[in-house]
């Protein structure tokens, strides 16, 4: 089935919010003519206001790196679902392994902001990874199989039609290691095959997988041509637009 390709740029905590509009106004010229690929930029929640006028009628779309559950409320610091669709987000990235790893963030936690972002129809971007040693130890399978079921628990079928999975092993992170594609198909294979048995073939299908890990104009072509990657997950390259855009270019 053809899964149309998704391309997207985290760019964790970097830029003010006139740094992020200079590069955004970059980003939406030099793919002013994507048409045959989804793309996204999420960038720090004080940079979403600048970044959504920066791409104001161009093909990309506006994503945050994280949002709380509740709605309002007494809960210093948090940012709720309403206030990211009043900024012009379409998407959201939940359960990125810097959060699992820097603040606490659990496959329960997970849960609960995927939740959140479905009632508020956001997009979420559900990222999942086995550690270096996680790895080593061939333990790559039971951790996702975890992260995933724990993480879609209670979900029906309707629920994640729209539902967006990165793939993201740790160890590839921010560390130029690149997975190689041999081993992302391997895993998207089953991830989408886990997806199958949890739910149905059809979502299986049509459920888009992101690679994210050190991916670059270099190596995005590579791995796109593997059958069941669909997109990428990009951080460091996504900070630049000229390199951005050639990532979201691979297919040119
Ligand atoms: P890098 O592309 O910098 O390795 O980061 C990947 C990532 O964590 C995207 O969410």
């Amino acid at each position: 089935m053809a899964r149309r390709p998704f391309i997207a740029g985290n760019w964790k905590m970097h830029k003010t919010a006139p740094e992020a509009a200079k590069t955004a106004e970059q980003l939406a010229a030099l793919v002013a003519d994507a048409a045959d690929v989804d793309v996204m930029i999420a960038p720090t929640f004080t940079a979403l206001e600048a970044v959504r006028k920066g791409i104001e009628g161009s093909p990309v779309a506006l994503g945050a790196q994280n949002l709380f559950w509740e709605t309002e409320g007494a809960y210093t610091g948090e940012i709720s679902p309403p206030m990211l669709v009043a900024a012009g987000c379409k998407y959201v990235i939940i359960g990125h392994s810097e959060r699992r790893e820097y603040f606490g963030e659990t496959d329960e936690t997970v849960n609960k902001r995927i939740r959140a972002a479905l009632d508020h129809n956001l997009i979420p971007i559900l990222c999942v990874g086995e550690s270096e040693s996680q790895r080593e130890a061939e333990k790559t399978f039971s951790v996702l199989d975890k992260q995933i079921k724990n993480g879609l628990q209670g979900f029906s079928l309707d629920d994640l039609k729209d539902l967006v999975i990165a793939y993201e092993p740790v160890w590839a992170i921010g560390t130029g290691k690149t997975a190689t594609k041999e081993q992302a198909q391997e895993v998207h294979a089953y991830i989408r095959s886990l997806i199958g048995d949890m739910y149905a073939k059809s979502l299986a299908d049509s459920l888009r997988i992101q690679y994210g890990g050190s991916v670059k104009p270099g190596n995005i072509k590579e791995l796109m041509d593997m059958d069941d990657v669909d997109g990428a997950l990009v951080g460091g390259a996504s900070l630049e637009a000229e390199t951005f855009s050639k990532i979201v270019r691979f297919n040119k």
